[in-house]
């Protein structure tokens, strides 16, 4: 790093406020998964989760808290005691620890949400920071809604948190309202208003609401912020949170304007984007900045005939610089065990134990039958369920006859617990068709809120990932499916999305 700019921290929270996306929650395993490559990333610290949230939060921030050894983990907690308490728990064999609490400062949320008195808020931020104190030495305290929230009451309570032993003062735009002039004059007003600023690091986490999550960072750290909370993708509540891989890439690209620098290896970027799209069934779309399909591509011949004579013409990053490229021809038919497995490794997955490699394993030589070049994103396709203990709805076989002129007729062979179930059904198309077969047996009463299909990788023989995302009973999940047919694909995914509906549920349906 350069030693006269000062460090920005990168904190991530994909594993927390990324998962508070409708259908983007996450298993242990996955979580595990995530946060590994983060911290290759050299992410400064991983948000893992809300620890008392529910048991599967604590236990999968106690997981990444075990697992993960060169970045900082934290967990989540209200400025209540049974939340730091447990906050503490999970993280107490981390490497190094932070407990992030949070309550909210704006007048409409402590009126209308609190109903509290703001003489009683701070003093409970204040308790909540020393009570986090007791578990580690880095605590960091968020006003929730801090934007909107009164300037001189913003200033006593963060002088009186700093003095409580905050070392990290997080001002969100939780609702997305701010506006980069505004928000960034806001940090500047804070850190010369309240005495003891030198004394805590100050941070951003900006909501996308009005697409300015990124914007609104950059000019806040602009103004003196050296903490940035972000996520893979921008994933995150509504409409996101602020993208990681934007603000690295800008801050590195523009060092001319910025006075910070990050620590984060950026070759892992494309990769691990890849891995949060197929675990959370988000596809990133084409014209996403850094990571989308498109983000590198020069179509126009006025583009390509300059970059071919001179790189910077068009292009501001090189691509191999945040991951791209990287995909090598990895694997194919007559490759073993060993060589998958250490591939998988590689892409920061790890097995609990050898049933699931062997999932994974049965998984690529199918494909390896259908498709002779294996590329890392294929390998990343095809671990959606392989750590799950039970899958209740499994596909045996799919054929669907379709006609032009004539609807489509799907047939079925499923195992559902262990049983071999037949279905058929016609369609208004063979996707349309395959679903209401499956409904024809297990008859979930879900309903179909998005089905997607991307390419995994290019040419005509690439396999088709699908994302189904159902509802039910406010409960929404999103299942994925891949393979070189996109039918079949479709059926798993579906299939997917019923297990992890059925995962929550005593019984699954159907039986
Ligand atoms: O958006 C928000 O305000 C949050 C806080 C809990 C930091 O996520
Ligand atoms: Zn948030």
């Amino acid at each position: 790093m350069n030693s006269n700019k000062d460090k920005l921290v990168i904190f991530d929270t994909t594993l927390r406020d990324g998962e508070q996306s409708p259908g983007a929650s996450m298993t242990k395993e996955e979580k595990i998964r995530i946060a590994t490559m983060l911290e290759r990333m050299r992410v400064d610290v991983i948000e893992a989760g809300f620890a008392i949230a529910s048991q599967g939060d604590f236990e999968a921030v106690q997981a990444v808290a075990e697992t993960v050894k060169d970045s900082r983990v934290c967990s989540l907690a209200r400025a209540v005691g049974p939340d730091i308490l447990r906050a503490g728990e999970a993280l107490k064999n981390a490497n190094a620890s932070r407990i992030h609490t949070f309550i909210a400062t704006s007048p409409i949320h402590m009126k209308y949400k609190l109903q509290m008195e703001p003489e009683d808020v701070l003093r409970q931020a204040v308790e909540a920071v020393k009570t986090a104190r007791q578990f580690t030495d880095d605590v960091e305290f968020s006003l929730e809604d801090g934007s909107r929230s009164e300037p001189d009451f913003m200033y006593r309570i963060i002088e009186e948190v700093i003095k409580a032993g905050a070392g990290t003062i997080n001002i969100p735009d939780t609702v997305g309202y701010g506006e980069p002039g505004e928000y960034g004059a806001m940090f500047k007003r804070v850190i010369e208003n309240v005495p003891n600023s030198d004394k805590a690091i100050f941070s951003t986490h900006c909501h996308n609401d009005l697409g300015l999550a990124v914007a609104n960072s950059l000019s806040a750290v602009m103004n003196g912020v050296r903490q940035v909370e972000c996520t893979i993708n921008g994933l995150g509540e509504r409409a996101g949170n602020a993208s990681l891989e934007e603000i690295v890439m800008a801050v590195r690209t523009r060092q001319d304007l910025y006075p910070v620098e990050t620590r984060i290896d950026t070759s892992h970027i494309v990769p691990t984007s890849r891995l949060v799209s197929s675990i959370t069934g988000f596809p990133v779309q084409p014209n996403k900045a850094i990571v989308g399909a498109n983000a590198f591509a020069h179509e126009s011949g006025i583009h390509q005939d300059g970059v071919l004579k001179h790189r910077e013409t068009y292009e501001i990053m090189r691509a191999e610089d945040v991951g791209w490229g990287q995909n090598r021809l990895v694997l194919g038919k007559h490759s073993g065990r060993a060589a998958v497995k250490a591939r998988y490794e590689e892409l920061g997955v790890t097995f609990a134990d050898s049933a699931e490699f062997n999932v994974l394993f049965q998984r690529f030589k199918d494909l390896a039958d259908k498709k002779h070049e294996i590329f890392d994103e294929d390998l990343q396709s095809l671990i959606s369920g392989a750590a799950e203990p039970v899958e209740h709805y499994q596909l045996v076989d799919l054929e669907v006859r379709s006609k032009s002129g004539s609807n489509p007729q799907a047939q079925l062979e499923l195992k559902i617990d262990g049983e071999n179930r037949s279905c058929n059904a016609e369609g208004s198309g063979p996707v349309d068709a395959t679903f209401k077969a499956i409904e024809s047996v297990v008859g979930s009463n879900a309903d179909l809120k998005l089905y997607s299909v991307n390419a995994v990788t290019q040419g005509t023989d690439s396999q088709g990932s699908v994302t189904v995302r159902l509802e039910r009973d406010g409960k929404l999940v999103n299942g994925v499916g891949a393979d070189t047919d996109i039918l079949v694909a479709s059926a798993k995914a579906y299939l997917d999305a019923l297990n992890l509906l059925a995962s929550k549920s005593r019984k699954p349906e159907g039986v």
